[in-house]
This record gives C-alpha cells, sequence and structure tokens, in this order.
C-alpha cells in the first residue's frame, strides 16, 4: 500500500530554493522505490515572506505546517534584513515556527564521515570516529524568557535586556528526550550548564540530576558550558549525547558540527509533543554564494533524511538517503566547501543528481 504524507516546504532565503530543491527531487525517487507519495506544498517564510508580505512568519505559513505531516525547511536570513528591528527579521520568523508548533526538542547529530575526515580543521586522531548528538532545547532559555526589550533607564541611558529562565517542567521534558536518545544510542548523557555562576543552571542541574534516577542504565555526567566548548575541541569523543539549553546548544551545536570538516552537511530535526516536527539543515543561508549553484545541499538531503526516519517512521527510506549520501562521498564527489585534492568538484544541482543515480542503481 501506499503512503501518503504532506509536507510543507519552506524555502527561505539564500541557498534555501536551491538545495530545497535537491531534496525534493532525492525524496520523490526514494518516495518510488519504497512505496511513498508526498504532497508538497510550498509556504513562505523569513526575508522571502517579509518581501512578500511585510512578515517573517505570515499566518497562512504556519497553518499549513500545522495541517502537515511534516515540515522541510532549508534556511532564513540574509543582509538585505539585517537592519530590520528584530521582530521583523527573518529570524523571528523561524523563532515564531519553532514556538507557534511547540518544538521544544532540537536533535543535531555530529557525525565524523570516514570520507570527509581531512576537511575537518581538527587532527584525524582528534576526530576520527565522532559520533555526537546534541540535544538542544528550543522554545525556552533566553531566546524566550521576558522581561526582554531594550529599555531606558531614570538617566536617559538605555539598556538591553533579555532572560535565561527555565521552569522545572520544561527542562524536565528536554531532559527526556535527552536520556531517550542516549538509551539509544552509546548510554552516556552530558549535561552542560554554567551552575557555578548561573540560578537557572542550578535549577537545571538538579532537575537533570533527579531524572537520571528514571535512567539507571544511562550514565549521566555534568559539565559547564566553557569546559564543554574547550573539550569538543579538545578530545570529542569523549562525548555521546549532550543536552543542554537554548543558547548553549546553540553555540555548542555549531562547534560539534565544524568538528565534522562541514558545516554544510549537518541536518537537524525539531519535534514537539504532538505537532508536525521541522527539518532543517544546521547551516544558515550562505547569501555570499546564493544562486550560483555552489552550495551543498547534502545537509538538507540528510534532513529529509531525519524527516523520514523521525517525522515520518519510514526508517528505510531514510536509510535509502543515507547510504546513497555515503556512496557518494565513497566515489568522491564533493561540493566546493568539502572538497580536497583528487576529488570530483560538483555544483549543488550536480551533486543532486549524482546522489539520485547511486540511489536509482541500488
Ligand atoms: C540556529 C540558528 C538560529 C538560532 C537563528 C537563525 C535564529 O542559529 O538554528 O542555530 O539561533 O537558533
Ligand atoms: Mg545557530
Amino acid at each position: 500500500m501506499t503512503q501518503n504524507y504532506r509536507i510543507t516546504l519552506l524555502p527561505g532565503d539564500g541557498i534555501g530554493p536551491e538545495i530545497i530543491a535537491v531534496a525534493v527531487d532525492v525524496l520523490k525517487v526514494v518516495g518510488n522505490k519504497h512505496n511513498i507519495q508526498f504532497e508538497f506544498t510550498e509556504a513562505l517564510i523569513g526575508g522571502a515572506a517579509i518581501d512578500a508580505t511585510g512578515e517573517p512568519l505570515p499566518a497562512d505559513t504556519l497553518d499549513t505546517c500545522r495541517n502537515s505531516d511534516a515540515v522541510l525547511l532549508a534556511a532564513i536570513g540574509g543582509y538585505k534584513w539585517d537592519s530590520l528591528p528584530s521582530h521583523l527579521r527573518p529570524e523571528a520568523g523561524l523563532l515564531g515556527l519553532r514556538a507557534g508548533l511547540g518544538l521544544f526538542a532540537n536533535l543535531r547529530p555530529a557525525k565524523i564521515l570516514p570520507q570527509l575526515i581531512d576537511a575537518s580543521s581538527l587532527k584525524r586522531e582528534v576526530v576520527e570516529g565522532v559520533d555526537i548528538l546534541v540535544v538542544r532545547e528550543l522554545t525556552g532559555g533566553i531566546y524566550f524568557g521576558k522581561p526582554k526589550g531594550i529599555f531606558e533607564t531614570e538617566t536617559g541611558e538605555k539598556r538591553g535586556v533579555n532572560t535565561m529562565a527555565y521552569t522545572e517542567s520544561e527542562i524536565e521534558r528536554i531532559g527526556r528526550v535527552a536520556f531517550e536518545a542516549a538509551r539509544k544510542r552509546r548510554g552516556k548523557l552530558c549535561s552542560v550548564d554554567k551552575a557555578n555562576v548561573l540560578e537557572v543552571s542550578q535549577l537545571w542541574r538538579d532537575r537533570i540530576t533527579k531524572l537520571a534516577a528514571s535512567y539507571p542504565d544511562i550514565e549521566l555526567s555534568h559539565m559547564y558550558v566553557d569546559n564543554a566548548a574547550m573539550q569538543l575541541l579538545r578530545a570529542p569523543k569523549q562525548f555521546d549525547t549532550i543536552v543542554t539549553g537554548n543558547l548553549f546548544g546553540d553555540i555548542l551545536s555549531d562547534a560539534a558540527a565544524m568538528l565534522t570538516g562541514s558545516i554544510g552537511m549537518l541536518p537537524s530535526a525539531s519535534l514537539g509533543a504532538s505537532s508536525p516536527g521541522v527539518f532543517e539543515p544546521v547551516h544558515g543561508s550562505a547569501p555570499d554564494i546564493a544562486g550560483q549553484d555552489k552550495a551543498n545541499p547534502l545537509a538538507q538531503v540528510l534532513s529529509a533524511a531525519m524527516m523520514l526516519r523521525y517525522g515520518l517512521n519510514e526508517p528505510n527510506a531514510a536509510d535509502s538517503i543515507e547510504e546513497g549520501v555515503l556512496q557518494v562521498l565513497q566515489r568522491g564527489d564533493r561540493t566546493g566547501d568539502i572538497i580536497s585534492s583528487g576529488m570530483n568538484l560538483l555544483g549543488c544541482r550536480a551533486m543532486g543528481e549524482a546522489l539520485i543515480q547511486v540511489i536509482e542503481a541500488k
């Protein structure tokens, strides 16, 4: 029997439309092989939405997302919109989408592929075998805490304010996701905080520690965020699953991504309690190379694989994509961000075609 899924596509800005086009072609091919049919609906977000409607997240877009089985997002933002006030910037669209769909859990895997070890800026012996999952809390913390704003003090000076806050229940629900994820991996969880300075982190550490009693099979450790940043560069193999708040997770997931050589390879999944998940590359919209057919579409394609695995429960189709990606890398196909000597340099579209070829040949 054919499975039907409604997928909302959010191409966004910069390289977004190019890379999502590749992912859609790949999904169609994989769908044919696995008896899956996709109904794609495109909607506006970010700068593209600002230009068309004046807002970064039109109500229509949120409705379309809510009425679908999963959302595939590319990237948002660009120089053009950088001087707008923060609630009208493209980023506000992304934050609104996360909040609107209640996507509190962001999974960002960073796994070194043997084919790309030489693309890493770190030594082979440091990064070989690295396989980390960052579980980032996504709808709380300093990104959403109140009060926030730029206020005037009594002396007429401006004062910028954001608030880092977590409730026990917010900590507990992301903690559960992380413990469960660690259970499916190597059984190690490192919770990252700044409990030596911040009260919000003391509560975080306390709740995560209490939660550990329900997961006796998981080896829990705690680390301060500054040390975690250092350890990620010094000895990344010590990490299996990391759980942390919104801001620390934003920063550490970029660092973890770079261990693998290129942020252009890494997908992510944002999941809520019941709403459709959003699947997107960790990288941004790369306005400097937009429209030039130079972008690496693989993070977007691997995000489509995460969508199949975590959003639609179609693990075989997800495997098919992930194996295909390994195969194109194995035969030496590379986009500019991961090129090394002796490899074939391909553009975005050609990389997509190469991938489709190996998937069809299987
Ligand atoms: C990310 C991005 C976003 C974030 C920006 C674009 C709002 O950096 O997804 O990591 O800070 O969460
Ligand atoms: Mg980020």
